[in-house]
């Protein structure tokens, strides 16, 4: 028996990486996914080759009438929301010495302000909708303590643990379960991006922050995105219905907690 059947999804920054790898398997357990993205023909790309069940939308987290029009997309598609994953965010690292005001705007933008708002204006549709939904935000490792060089976007992540805790007890009376993923490493484009930021930074030659950061996870090698839709599924499927504002780990044993 698929365990998301006739539930109806969206899930934002799919177009590529660990939410497109979501998208694909929702929709194997039988739900239609919007791939919500700030990058309209990579999700169209991502929406073709998942296929049928699949469809891609234009969403800008960090803009509310954009948030609001792909919200009321979904339901004038799929005629309902029932399950929202917050997934779409940034990276950035600097010395704390040399944030700028523009990478922590453009960080928190995309990081915290468009997860609380796009949870926001979902839980909305699911309370009008009368009949619960699920919330899951990913969060990452990078929330469970600091890094030397990754100020901002480790404050984000925390904040997202944080926001998850709130929003799940706030919402739970509506049968609304917010919870949180926090994966560890996960190759795709997001750590070519951070190993050359590493690469710059540290002086490192391209890839040997990945290397190193590899031989330091218990589990021995990178995530793929698919070892994450197990959480995922579970996290939206009726079998998660009495969890509520927790932040799972699933890092190959990076974090305890
Ligand atoms: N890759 C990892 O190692 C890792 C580890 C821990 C947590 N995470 C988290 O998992 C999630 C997915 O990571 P990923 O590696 O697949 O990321 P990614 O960088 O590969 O993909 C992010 C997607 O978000 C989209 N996006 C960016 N700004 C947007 C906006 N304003 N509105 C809508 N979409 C926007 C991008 O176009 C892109 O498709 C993120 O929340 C990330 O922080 C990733």
């Amino acid at each position: 028996m698929m365990r998301l059947a006739g539930k109806s999804a969206l899930i934002t920054g799919a177009a590529r990486g660990i939410g497109k790898e979501f998208a694909r398997a929702y929709v194997k357990e039988g739900a239609t996914v919007a791939i919500g993205d700030i990058n309209l023909d990579a999700a169209r790309a991502a929406a073709a080759e998942i296929g049928e069940g699949a469809t891609a939308v234009h969403l800008d987290v960090t803009r509310q009438d954009s948030i609001d029009a792909a919200i009321a997309e979904v339901v004038a598609g799929a005629g309902k929301l029932d399950i929202l994953i917050n997934n779409a965010a940034l990276f950035d690292a600097a010395e704390t010495v040399d944030i700028t005001r523009e990478s922590y705007d453009r960080l928190y933008a995309v990081n915290v302000a468009g997860t609380l708002f796009t949870l926001q204006a979902a839980a909305k549709q699911m309370i009008a909708q009368g009949h619960g939904g699920k919330i899951i935000n990913m969060a990452s490792q990078a929330g469970r303590r600091g890094e030397s060089l990754v100020l901002v976007y480790c404050s984000t992540k925390a904040a997202v643990i944080s926001m998850t805790q709130s929003a799940g007890l706030n919402l739970i009376r509506h049968g609304i379960n917010v919870n949180a993923i926090a994966p560890g490493v996960v190759d795709g484009e997001h750590w070519v991006h951070v190993d050359s930021m590493f690469a710059k930074l540290e002086g490192k030659k391209p890839g040997q922050k990945k290397a190193e950061v590899e031989a330091g996870v218990p589990a021995g090698r990178f995530a793929v995105p698919a070892d994450l839709t197990g959480m995922a599924v579970f996290l939206a499927s009726e079998e998660a219905n009495y969890i509520v504002s927790q932040t799972y780990n699933v890092d190959g044993g990076q974090w305890m907690s």
